[in-house]
């Protein structure tokens, strides 16, 4: 564990508590909370209920989308407090104003034990841009930061990063939490140890698979990843996703290492036509949706003797059937190994909430983008700004 203070270790009875947490939840067209999205929701609580015990006042602040620092009632974090109430069965008083004096008057009033949320930080510009003068303004609302968004911690922004320099500063229960599990592979990994790496875009994962290539025994690699790679080298991948920015970066990865498994099949829709096909026979107007059933097999093979697992990006385009079938049948063979086992990113872990009857993960991490930074490079700007 880094060497960072947590919240048993500081005194909060009669303090004004600044709880940073991410609850960048996806809210559909209903403005609602959808029911396989509650748990990172649930994932805080036990910081809240430590606080509410321990007296504190406690000032939640979260962001919601990528609003661009301007007002707009898509991404209210109204709907998550209302959810976040019910979870709790507690009142929570929620603030559309987020700085200023008339939020310091509420919090004067406030009761110790009681909860105020504020509206979405990304509303204001200075957040994304760490702005000094808006990281001092939320650190006249607390006297102690603590930071339960381990999702959102390889952002350097005001609320993360630049409010740790004017308060005392900890990491929350959760926060803790994802870095013990994260560490667990990083410093006691088990072998053989699988990194299953898939998604849409390669170049948020260069690193990782880096990484993986070297502390792993194999990197499995499905999803649109592996069209990028395939159409890298030459290959003819006709109408599927390819992130062709990323071509050049693809250099950085050694693609003839030993560890790394790609595809050597996979499954292809034409004119509503369900293809099966090797990677060198894609044809003209065919959309490549999901690894095929050899590479299925295969990925299985290495899963069933493997002793830690980590996975993070679908293998295929998993909200629409039947391309769902290999990040399904990767499910169940984790539930069926005996490898400790990880998973994280919002899809994988979405995805994982339609189809797990029962838990099948040893853990589930609310980081998408961070976990994939830790992982890389043991390290993310809003633990560095918890370290100093
Ligand atoms: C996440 O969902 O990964 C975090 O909340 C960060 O969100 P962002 O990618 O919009 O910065």
């Amino acid at each position: 564990m880094p060497k960072i203070r947590t919240l048993k270790q500081v005194d909060l009875e009669k303090k004004r508590a600044l709880l940073r947490v991410d609850l960048n939840i996806p809210l559909g067209e209903n403005m609602k909370v959808d029911e396989n999205e509650k748990w990172r929701i649930e994932a805080i609580i036990p910081t809240l209920k430590y606080l509410i015990k321990q007296k504190a006042k406690i000032i939640i602040i979260s962001h919601l989308g990528r609003p661009d620092g301007r007002r707009n009632p898509k991404f209210s974090l109204k709907p998550v407090a209302q959810e976040l109430k019910k979870i709790l069965k507690k009142k929570i008083v929620f603030s559309n104003e987020i700085i200023g004096r008339n939020v310091e008057k509420k919090i004067e009033k406030m009761k110790f034990g009681q909860i105020l949320m504020l509206e979405n930080i990304r509303f204001l510009l200075g957040e994304e841009k760490n702005s000094p003068r808006l990281a001092k303004e939320l650190a006249k609302l607390g006297d102690i930061f603590i930071n339960e968004a381990f999702a959102n911690s390889h952002r350097r922004h005001a609320s993360m990063v630049g409010i740790a320099e004017y308060l005392p500063s900890v990491a929350g229960f959760l926060f803790e939490k994802e870095i013990q599990e994260l560490d667990k592979i990083l410093k006691k990994p088990k072998h053989p140890l699988i990194a299953i790496i898939g998604g849409a875009k390669i170049s948020t994962k260069i690193r990782v698979i880096n990484k993986f290539l070297k502390i792993a025994d194999q990197v499995l690699i499905g999803g649109a990843l592996a069209n990028t790679i395939f159409a890298a080298q030459g290959y003819f991948m006709a109408d599927s996703v390819v992130e062709k920015k990323a071509f050049s970066e693809i250099r950085k990865i050694n693609l003839k290492n030993p560890k790394l498994f790609l595809p050597n099949d996979l499954v292809a829709l034409v004119k509503g036509t369900i293809r099966y096909h090797e990677i060198d026979e894609i044809e003209k107007s065919e959309k490549v949706y999901d690894i095929g059933p050899k590479t299925i097999y295969s990925f299985c093979d290495l899963i069933e003797k493997a002793k830690m697992i980590i996975w993070n990006g679908p293998l295929g385009l998993y909200t629409q059937k039947p391309f769902d079938k290999s990040s399904k049948i990767i499910t169940e063979a984790i539930a069926e190994s005996k490898a400790y086992s990880i998973a994280g990113g919002g899809d994988t872990v979405a995805f994982i909430k339609q189809v797990e009857k029962e838990k099948v993960f040893d853990y589930l991490s609310t980081a998408g983008g961070a976990m994939l930074d830790y992982l890389a490079f043991e390290t993310l700007p809003g633990l560095e700004a918890l370290e100093k």
